[in-house]
């Protein structure tokens, strides 16, 4: 068991040292760990958020863990030195275009949601979000001025059917190993990446008829997430819409330091991390929620390792810290951060 450790810049050091602590507490056979650079500490470290130290590890291990990228004093770099880029390099290089992200409210912890109890105990979906294509990768892109000085800056949304149908497979085989319910978000009323992602999920579905498919356009996919989320059991969509509607899912469960995330490609190799940021506003204090990290882990261990009873162990013993009152101040609680990683680990 390989695994690169990149735990980045701002709360990502912190929250890493946790799920290092976690590791070294279940005692598992062949456990090699390797650290590098990434993000914003790399670029200041070796000129580059994703140096090729680093990538050659990423392509080497069997597993990575990564903890956050971002560094506000990268911000007025060129785009292609910036922290951000480590994490879009390493999910393209990697071909790691399927991102799950699951969010299901911990019982007990109704109110920790921003919605009301009653509305949240329902909530329990797996997003999954493609993760290499979209606007994010898209081209051309770029900046221009028109006539007159005039700035112009433009992205390209793109999809091709190949890329629709992997990720399409991948949920409709993980609605069948939930509750056979699958709702592909996007905005087919104005956008012609969505008609055709649309048509591809419409060509598939017969391949899964154990598998009730239905669409949303992603607006109202907003709305309903907070009005009835419990109506959702997997959702599938693009990289953008996945990555807005799953931060705003992390509230309804209680913090977006409570969701973990696993990229996988066609292999079993895959990427698992927090699906929240670096947190420089936060960041040194010790205050930051290591739950998503650790819930990583249990990805890692139950998608990389097929070690499902050590995923599980890990799941439950963060419901009961969770359920025994030991959170940070992200959920109204007092406990630090390795006060939170101690428990967890107490309790396995
Ligand atoms: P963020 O997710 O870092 O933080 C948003 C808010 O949530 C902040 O108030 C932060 O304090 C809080 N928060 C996040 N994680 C928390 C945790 N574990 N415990 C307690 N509170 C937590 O998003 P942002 O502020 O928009 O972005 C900050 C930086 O992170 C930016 O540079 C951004 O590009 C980057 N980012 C990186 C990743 C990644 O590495 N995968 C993901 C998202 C954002
Ligand atoms: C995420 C992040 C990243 C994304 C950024 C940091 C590039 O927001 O993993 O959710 O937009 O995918
Ligand atoms: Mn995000």
């Amino acid at each position: 068991m390989h695994i690169a450790i990149l735990a980045g810049d701002g709360i990502g050091p912190e929250i890493m040292a946790e799920a290092e602590k976690l590791l070294a507490a279940l005692h598992l056979p062949a456990l090699k760990l390797s650290h590098a650079n990434i993000g914003g500490t790399a670029y200041h470290a070796e000129g580059h958020p994703l140096p090729p130290d680093t990538l050659q590890l990423a392509k080497e291990c069997d597993a990575i863990l990564f903890g956050a990228v971002g560094d506000p004093t990268c911000d007025s770099l060129e785009r292609n030195l910036r922290p951000e880029q480590a994490i879009l390099g390493l999910r393209k290089e990697l071909g790691l275009f399927a991102n799950l992200r699951p969010a299901a409210v911990f019982p007990g912890l109704e109110s920790a949601s921003t919605l009301k109890p009653e509305i949240a105990r329902e909530i329990d979906v797996m997003i999954v979000r493609e993760l290499t294509g979209d606007v994010y990768f898209g081209e051309p892109r770029g900046r221009r001025e028109t006539g007159g000085g005039r700035r112009e800056g433009f992205d390209t949304m793109l999809y091709d059917e190949d890329e629709v149908a992997r990720i399409a497979h991948v949920a409709f085989r993980t609605a069948r190993a939930r509750r056979g319910k699958l709702c592909s978000v996007d905005k087919a009323n104005v956008l012609e990446t969505s008609v055709l992602w649309r048509e591809v999920m419409a060509e598939i579905a017969p391949e899964y008829p154990d598998v009730e498919l239905a669409h949303m356009y992603v607006d109202n996919a907003a709305m309903q997430l907070v009005r009835n989320p419990g109506q959702f059991d997997t959702i599938v969509t693009g990289n953008l819409f996945g990555d807005i509607l799953s931060d705003q899912a992390s509230m309804c469960v209680g913090s977006i330091g409570l969701l973990a995330s696993a990229s996988l490609g066609e292999g079993r190799k895959g990427l698992y991390e927090p699906i929240h940021g670096s947190a420089p506003d936060i960041a040194g204090q010790e205050i930051a929620n290591p739950v998503a990290m650790l819930l990583s882990v249990a990805m890692m261990l139950r998608y990389s390792f097929d070690m499902a009873q050590q995923a599980n162990r890990i799941e439950a013993a963060v419901a009961k810290t969770l359920n025994d009152g030991i959170f940070g101040s992200d959920m109204c609680g007092s406990a630090s951060t390795r006060e939170i990683g101690d428990a967890v680990i107490a309790r396995l």
